[in-house]
């Protein structure tokens, strides 16, 4: 297992809470990576509700990489969260921030995948595509590029346009190792049959229709007990999804070995 990247198309399908949810259940130690261009960082401001807070994460990990301390620096900017096995690195605080990231990408993609060594994977939070500032480095260097979609036309016209985009960029060895869909919304209309249809790329799992536990991981609302519930049925299906990314990343690299092509 190592670098895997969510991002979106078009609307607010639920990158940020599919990320968090898929590292609050990941099976090992998991670095989320917030690198959503539009910068703020929803993960800090939503689920931990500004309890967690490092506006310079970015700009020192730019200023360590001119200095090559790069790889010195970054586990030292990642906030280890209490009673789990994730660390976050936080993303730009603004927009303009984000901007001076461009030269960061790429460096940060290599030394993040060079977490594997340390038996660490990585979940990245790439936000909506498209952006003038998007973190395509780490998405190119991903094992599974997974575009976040609901099932309504609009956000499948939209998703459709990437999903075409990201394939041709895996086959002609450009792009993420692998690429799949994750959809928030199955049936609401359209069934992960039909939506594996119109985007052309796998739908590696749908999981469960549950405003109510989403907001715990979208806006830190307290759910009823004093944490989330591994019972909740969002959160199992958080648990099929972290299973179905191990699972593919696993077979993809099993065929790379042995020698099939990208
Ligand atoms: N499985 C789900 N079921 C129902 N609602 C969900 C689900 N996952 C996320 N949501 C809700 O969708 C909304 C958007 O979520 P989120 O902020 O994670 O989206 P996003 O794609 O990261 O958006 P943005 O592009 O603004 O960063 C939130 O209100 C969240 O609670
Ligand atoms: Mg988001």
């Amino acid at each position: 297992m190592s670098l895997i990247v969510l991002a979106s198309a078009s609307g607010s399908p639920g990158v940020t809470t599919t990320a968090l949810g898929l590292a609050l259940v990941w099976h090992r130690p998991v670095v989320l990576v917030d690198a959503d261009p539009v910068g703020g960082c929803a993960l800090l401001a939503g689920y931990f509700q500004g309890t967690v807070a490092d506006d310079d994460a970015m700009v020192n990990l730019v200023l360590a990489h001119r200095d090559g301390r790069l790889a010195e620096v970054l586990p030292r900017t990642m906030i280890p969260v209490p009673d789990t096995y994730v660390s976050i690195l936080p993303g730009p605080k603004s927009h303009a921030q984000a901007g001076s990231l461009s030269e960061l990408w790429g460096a940060l993609a290599y030394e993040l995948r060079g977490l594997e060594q340390t038996g660490q994977d990585v979940i990245v939070d790439a936000g909506r595509l498209g952006m003038v500032h998007s973190p395509q480095a780490l998405i190119r260097a991903a094992d599974l590029a997974l575009l976040v979609s609901r099932t309504d036309l609009p956000a499948l016209a939209a998703a459709r346009q990437w999903a075409d985009d990201w394939s041709t960029a895996t086959v002609d060895g450009t792009g993420a190792a692998s690429v799949a869909s994750l959809l928030v919304g199955v049936g609401r209309p359209y069934a992960a049959s039909e939506v594996s249809k119109v985007l052309g790329v796998p739908v590696l799992e749908s999981l469960a229709w549950d405003p109510k536990s989403a907001r715990v991981f979208s806006e830190g609302q307290k759910p009823a007990g004093s944490t989330w519930s591994q019972r909740d049925q969002l959160v199992r299906s958080y648990r099929a999804a972290a299973a179905a990314i191990s699972a593919r990343v696993t077979a993809e690299r099993l065929t790379t070995a042995q020698g099939g092509v990208r």
